[in-house]
C-alpha cells in the first residue's frame, strides 16, 4: 500500500489496539443499533472537538435515518496526557436543543469529568432526550459515574492515539487506535 508518514514511528507509536477494518465494522454496528433507536426521529448528533471529529464523520454515514449534527468544543488536555478535572467550552453549540433528540458524540469516556459537565450543561438546554456514544471507554479510569449509551470499545488504561485521538495535537489522522509508547503523567 506504498510508504506512509507513520510506517517510522517506532518512537512514540507503540502496539495497535485496533486497524481501520475493525474501527470500521464496529462503527458500522454502532451506526445500525442507533438506525434502529431511533427509527422514526432525526438524532442530532453533537461531536466533541476535536478527538470525536473522525469518529462523528463515519458514524453520522453509517446512520440510515436523516440526521442534524452539530460541534462544540470543550477544554481538553492540552499538551499533558492528565486531566485536570476543569472543563471549559471553548467553542459553544451553533444551534438550540430545544425538542431534539441530542446523541453525543465522544471519542474516549476517561475519568468521566468532562462527559459528567457536558450532560448537566445540554440536559439544561431542553433537548427531548439525551443519550452518549463515545468511540472508546476507560473503565479503570473512572472518577465519576457517568453513563454512556452505546459503546465502541473497552480499553485498559494505556494513552492511546489515532482516529481522532491525540498527543500534543498529533497523530489525529493515524488510521488504527494505538498506544501511545510515552509515559503519561499520571
Ligand atoms: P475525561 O474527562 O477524563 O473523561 O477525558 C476525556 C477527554 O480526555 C477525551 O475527550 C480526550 O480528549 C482526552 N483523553 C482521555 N484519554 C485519552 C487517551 O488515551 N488518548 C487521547 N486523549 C485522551
Ligand atoms: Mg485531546
Amino acid at each position: 500500500m506504498g510508504v506512509h508518514w507513520y510506517d517510522h514511528l517506532d518512537e512514540e507509536v507503540g502496539e495497535i489496539l485496533y486497524d481501520s477494518d475493525v474501527i470500521q465494522r464496529r462503527v458500522r454496528e454502532l451506526g445500525a443499533q442507533i438506525t434502529r433507536d431511533y427509527a422514526g426521529k432525526i438524532p442530532h448528533l453533537i461531536g466533541i472537538l476535536k478527538g470525536a471529529s473522525i469518529f462523528h464523520a463515519d458514524l453520522v454515514r453509517a446512520i440510515d435515518l436523516g440526521v442534524s449534527f452539530d460541534f462544540m468544543a470543550v477544554g481538553s488536555y492540552g499538551a499533558s496526557t492528565r486531566s485536570s478535572g476543569e472543563v471549559r467550552i471553548l467553542k459553544d453549540l451553533d444551534e438550540s436543543l430545544e425538542g431534539r433528540d441530542v446523541l453525543l458524540v465522544e471519542d474516549i469516556l476517561d475519568t468521566g469529568l468532562t462527559l459528567h459537565y457536558l450532560l448537566q450543561n445540554l440536559e439544561s438546554r431542553g433537548p427531548r432526550s439525551i443519550r452518549v456514544v463515545a468511540l472508546l471507554n476507560k473503565p479503570s479510569r473512572r472518577e465519576i459515574e457517568v453513563r454512556a449509551d452505546y459503546i465502541g470499545f473497552d480499553i485498559p488504561d494505556k494513552f492511546v492515539i489515532g482516529y481522532g485521538l491525540d498527543f500534543d495535537q498529533r497523530y489525529r489522522n493515524l488510521p488504527t487506535i494505538s498506544i501511545l509508547k510515552v509515559r503519561r503523567a499520571q
